[in-house]
């Protein structure tokens, strides 16, 4: 069997930043597992920007960049964690700088800085509007002169934990169709979000939420899962991202009475309110009849056609080919859209979880520092600043830790499961199943959510679950079977929808993202607490742990 000391799951940003971080460890013997080649993760689609208090463009801090955050996230965040990564930013852009990332530039040579939603300075760094794309390729680069080993296109389908320490995963080896056991001393989850749970997202296919579910599988705690992130601004037809760099470059929201609607909301700072402030906004207008064809009209035609070829070149591209609208000539239709999981795996700011050998970073995990509602900017932050932190730390636990004792039954149990699926000739189609879940998730766990609405979803998911064990996969073949890593990635997706709505039932208030409408305000009383969720047999059980503060008392977001 092969053997690792530490194995990490997932190339996005976070996993390649861990990666190049534990390398350094000479003579540890580190791996990254991926279902994706890394420069095809979803890090890549990510646009506008990632925040440091560089004070470019104009006067900042971290002390400013960190109370940005602790209030953005409407105070559930976790103020050592936040503290962290906001004083670790601008060493960590200096280093990709250093990598070659290629920033764009201000007038002055230095790294050009943009306004973003929340953000009390222009903090979000940028190369154009395809910052997450710049930073993965020069990971990649760094992690290809370390010669780190990558299971490309493996996808991993079990995590093994025997005793409360992790042991090694199985993993299908997508070319041959084989499964295969891999031993490690410690496993890094780095798999980003579940966006996929929802049928408007901005998130790419392959983002089931595969991390999440494999370790709440094992005994992992998830966090906060009931915060999930509706980003404003995704077009129309396909949901892709329209970034907020169009609003913080200039752009602005128009109803159908042509009026910029955001002064009601948000008189400050209008469109470069938060996103859980912006999203409800565009709802609303929405739901009370002042949308434009189930949207609404972003406006960047006044930014003029140089600017907008220079700064949001992508954007315009994805306007103009997939709904037909040229923003230098007319508005672009959008409307909110699922694009990022505040919850994950709990972790601390090691990246531990309560599994002895078993780590996490990135999306896929919950330090906390979104708390409610993430900042735009500060997710690439998250994954660098994390992914680095826990590549040292897990590098350090593996350098010393003992392999554990390999449990054969873990192999055997997941090879039952899969020629389950690969013997059913009939049945119903999963991915039919996923539209469904897809579909139910946003009409009654969306941008407004209510007890009756989350029941019905509630009930949806477990007729689903229960669908799910007749389902089958048309392709039987061995080699490159992605019918059959769609069907277990429809799985993970049922998992996570289960966690979500229970999360988002018991939590009786409004915060961040979390809006129920029958109970419109913050209740810091009773629900200033994270939520914790573990995994008992079939059941999803709530608890609750305390969030840490060091000096931001909570008080009423306004912007
Ligand atoms: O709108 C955006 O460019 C997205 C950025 C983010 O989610 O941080």
């Amino acid at each position: 069997m092969v053997t690792h000391d530490l194995l990490i799951v997932g190339a996005g940003l976070a996993g390649m930043r861990s990666a190049i971080e534990a390398s350094k460890n000479e003579g540890l013997n580190v791996a990254i597992i991926s279902k994706l080649h890394p420069v095809r993760s979803h890090s890549g689609a990510a646009q506008g920007g990632i925040n440091a208090a560089l004070g470019n463009a104009d006067e900042d801090s971290v002390e400013s960049h960190t109370f940005d955050t602790v209030k953005g996230g409407d105070y559930l965040g976790d103020q050592k964690a936040i503290e962290i990564m906001c004083s670790e930013a601008p060493s960590n852009i200096y280093e990709l700088e250093r990598m070659g990332a290629n920033f764009s530039r201000d007038e002055k040579g230095r790294i050009a800085q943009r306004p973003f939603g929340g953000a009390g300075s222009s903090r979000a760094c940028y190369a154009a509007d395809r910052t997450g794309h710049a930073m993965l390729h020069v990971l990649y680069e760094q992690l290809m002169k370390r010669g780190v080993m990558v299971y490309e296109e493996w996808h991993v389908v079990k995590l093994v934990v025997e005793n409360g320490t992790v042991c090694g995963l199985i993993a299908i080896h997508l070319l041959s169709g084989k499964l295969h056991r891999i031993r490690a001393k410690a496993v890094m989850l780095a798999t980003g979000g579940y966006g996929r749970v929802f049928y408007n997202s901005t998130n790419a296919h392959a983002n089931t939420g595969d991390g999440m579910a494999l370790a709440f599988r094992a005994g992992a705690e998830l966090m906060d899962m009931e915060f999930v992130q509706f980003h404003p601004t995704t077009l129309k037809s396909t949901g892709l991202l329209i970034s907020e760099a169009a609003r913080g470059e200039g752009g602005y929201l128009l109803n159908s009475e042509g009026e910029r609607f955001m002064k009601k909301y948000a008189p400050n700072a209008m469109e470069l309110a938060s996103r859980d402030v912006v999203s409800r906004a565009e709802q609303t207008e929405i739901d009370e009849g002042r949308g434009i064809d189930g949207c609404i009209h972003l406006d960047i035609r006044h930014l003029g056609r140089e600017k907008i070829l220079k700064k949001l070149p992508q954007i315009r591209d994805l306007s103009l080919k997939f709904e037909g609208a040229d923003p230098i000539d007319v508005p672009i239709p959008v409307r909110p859209g699922a694009h990022y999981s505040m919850g994950g795996i709990k972790v601390d700011v090691n990246g531990k979880t309560n599994i002895k050998g078993l780590f996490a970073a990135g999306e896929c995990s919950c330090v906390s520092v979104h708390g409610a509602n993430r900042l735009g900017g500060n997710s690439l932050l998250e994954a660098v600043v994390f992914g680095r932190r826990v590549g040292a730390s897990s590098a350090a636990y593996a350098s010393t830790a003992d392999l554990a004792d390999w449990v054969d039954e873990a192999l055997q149990d997941i090879a039952f499961d899969i020629g389950l699926l690969h013997n059913r000739l009939e049945g119903e189609s999963y991915a039919k199943i996923r539209t469904e879940l897809q579909k139910e998730m946003i009409l009654n766990v969306g941008v407004y959510r209510h007890k009756d609405k989350l029941t019905l979803a509630k009930t949806k998911i477990d007729e689903l679950k229960a669908r799910y064990k007749d389902a089958y996969i048309q392709d039987l073949g061995k080699v490159f079977n992605t019918d059959l890593v769609e069907a277990l990635e429809v799985e993970n997706l049922l998992e996570l929808a289960g966690v979500i709505v229970e999360g988002a039932l018991a939590r009786q208030e409004s915060r961040g993202a979390h809006t129920r409408d029958e109970f419109p305000k913050r209740d810091d009383e009773k629900w200033m607490k994270h939520t914790v969720a573990t995994k008992d047999k079939a059941d999803i059980k709530l608890s609750y742990s305390e969030v840490s503060f060091t000096r931001y008392e909570p008080t009423e977001r306004k912007y």
